[in-house]
């Protein structure tokens, strides 16, 4: 980006092609600087949304932090800021090959060799945190982001602590705050450490600990601390309560149950200097050379194109005004997966922000989305209803059955409908009750279990796992006593 430090950028210096990530009060874009054409992913944050949820604290420690770790290649780099009267900017890297969670999800797990690449990457990323006294208190495969050679950037930094700086500051409801309600945390729950699980004063541990979890989730493919709600995964937490798959590395299992500890300063790694010293010398390393960890490890599906460059489409306009946001947002809802305004590009899945549900709407929200949804050729279906999730599935009859590709509307209200995007005529809708369950056979194919009905569908783009978690949220969300 050209430094002219006499201007602040405004977004009409940026085109804005499509949405890669939307979090609880920030949007994520991928956008193109006008002048250099070059890439970059534009956080845009609500500032009312800002203030009234007294979220300034987050804000500023994410570009605290991310200024200091400027100087190192893994992290997300923050190449400017501005803000306008409503939004707030940070013009960041844009990591071409996206999340790690999704990469793990596609190959189900990795193998050792990809495990000790990236977890020294990672562990790179945690010495040089440290040196400059951050701790991340949010690692998760969705915050470890991909360049386009496949080298880790981390991201993420809202949940940050700056040892020594932030300490003197106290804001009410900040999670820093001495006087936090018991049991609130920072984090997610199936990486969050003990001690912070208990309030305690955090340390780098903490992050030593969620290093520990990732390594076990890249060589299973799961987390190590799985249960049915947040509650169980904290008890399992807390009483040390998981296990190793047979088969699993022996030296692999040394080190994540080196790190899988309870008391932090008993983590290996903890009581080392700047450099985790104690860490690089274990034995699952054996192969690293920690002066060159060499080239990444392909962990592409051999279609992706990321040696192309993103094209402006025709009559796109820079800067991010009502029409472009509304229609970035309808691009999204019909296009989750293939966005249309990009070409030569492999799909990135939608960021999710597991503290955000489908139905987490407030009702302003609610009816922004209303006002764009009347629009949509699909809004004579929904009898007003707002759309939640849409997508092409193919509905069988019976598990051999004949299949037909029919678009699912679920939408508030609540209803699941389905339409012959052929004929554009209402097929039926799958009724909606508490006892209605949702069942993934695997990442295209799901059931909808109902009191009279099994409906077998399939997800031709894979993302079965996403329909299953929003039905579901649908479902909790108007019958939350049975559920
Ligand atoms: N999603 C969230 N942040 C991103 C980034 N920096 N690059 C690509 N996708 C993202």
């Amino acid at each position: 980006m050209p430094q002219n430090e006499d201007r602040k950028k405004v977004p009409k210096d940026f085109y804005f092609l499509k949405i890669v990530g939307e979090g609880s009060f920030s949007t994520v874009y991928l956008a193109l600087e006008a002048e250099s054409k070059k890439e970059y992913a534009i956080k845009v944050l609500k500032k009312r949304q800002i203030i009234r949820e007294n979220k300034m604290e987050y804000v500023n420690r994410e570009k605290k932090s991310l200024l200091k770790l400027g100087g190192s290649k893994y992290f997300v780099h923050l190449y400017a800021t501005f803000q306008d009267s409503e939004h707030l900017y940070f013009v960041l890297s844009y990591a071409r090959n996206g999340e790690l969670l999704n990469h793990l999800i596609r190959h189900k797990s990795f193998c050792l060799e990809w495990v000790e690449f990236y977890a020294a990457e990672l562990l790179l990323a945690l010495e040089y945190m440290k040196s400059k006294h951050i701790i991340h208190r949010d690692l998760k495969p969705e915050n470890i982001l991909f360049d386009r050679n496949w080298h880790i950037l981390v991201t993420d930094f809202g949940s940050s602590k700056i040892i020594g700086e932030d300490d003197t500051v106290q804001q009410p409801n900040d999670s820093n705050n001495c006087r936090r309600r018991k049991n609130s945390f920072v984090g997610t729950a199936q990486y969050v450490s003990p001690e912070v699980l208990h309030g305690e004063k955090p340390s780098y541990s903490a992050d030593l600990w969620a290093f520990g979890c990732i390594i076990y989730q890249m060589i299973v493919g799961q987390t190590p601390f799985r249960a049915g709600s947040e509650y169980l995964i904290f008890q399992k937490i807390t009483n040390l309560d998981y296990e190793f798959p047979e088969g699993f590395d022996e030296t692999a299992r040394d080190l994540v149950e080196k790190l899988i500890v309870i008391v932090p300063e008993n983590r290996l790694g903890a009581n080392d200097s700047t450099s985790y010293s104690s860490i690089r010398e274990h034995s699952f390393f054996k192969n690293t050379n920690w002066d060159d960890l060499g080239p990444a490890p392909a962990l592409s599906d051999g279609c992706d194109k990321d040696k192309d460059n993103f094209v402006i489409p025709n009559g796109l306009e820079p800067g991010l005004s009502d029409e472009i946001l509304a229609q970035l947002h309808l691009n999204m809802l019909s296009f989750p997966s293939e966005p249309e305004v990009v070409m030569h590009e492999p799909p990135v899945r939608k960021k999710s922000e597991p503290k955000r549900r489908l139905t987490d709407l407030t009702q302003e929200e609610i009816e922004e989305r209303l006002k764009l949804q009347k629009d949509d050729e699909y809004s004579s279906f929904v009898d007003g209803n707002l759309i939640l999730k849409r997508g092409i599935l193919e509905k069988k009859k019976g598990t051999f059955g004949f299949a037909r590709k029919r678009m699912f509307l679920l939408t508030f209200g609540p209803h699941l409908y389905y339409v012959d995007p052929s004929t554009m005529t209402l097929k039926g809708e799958v009724p909606f009750s508490e006892d209605m369950k949702t069942e993934a056979k695997n990442f295209k194919v799901f059931y909808v279990h109902t009191p009279n009905r099994i409906y077998y569908l399939e997800d031709p783009t894979g993302y079965a796992l996403e329909w299953c978690k929003a039905i579901d949220e649908v479902v909790t969300h108007y019958f939350p006593k049975k559920n």
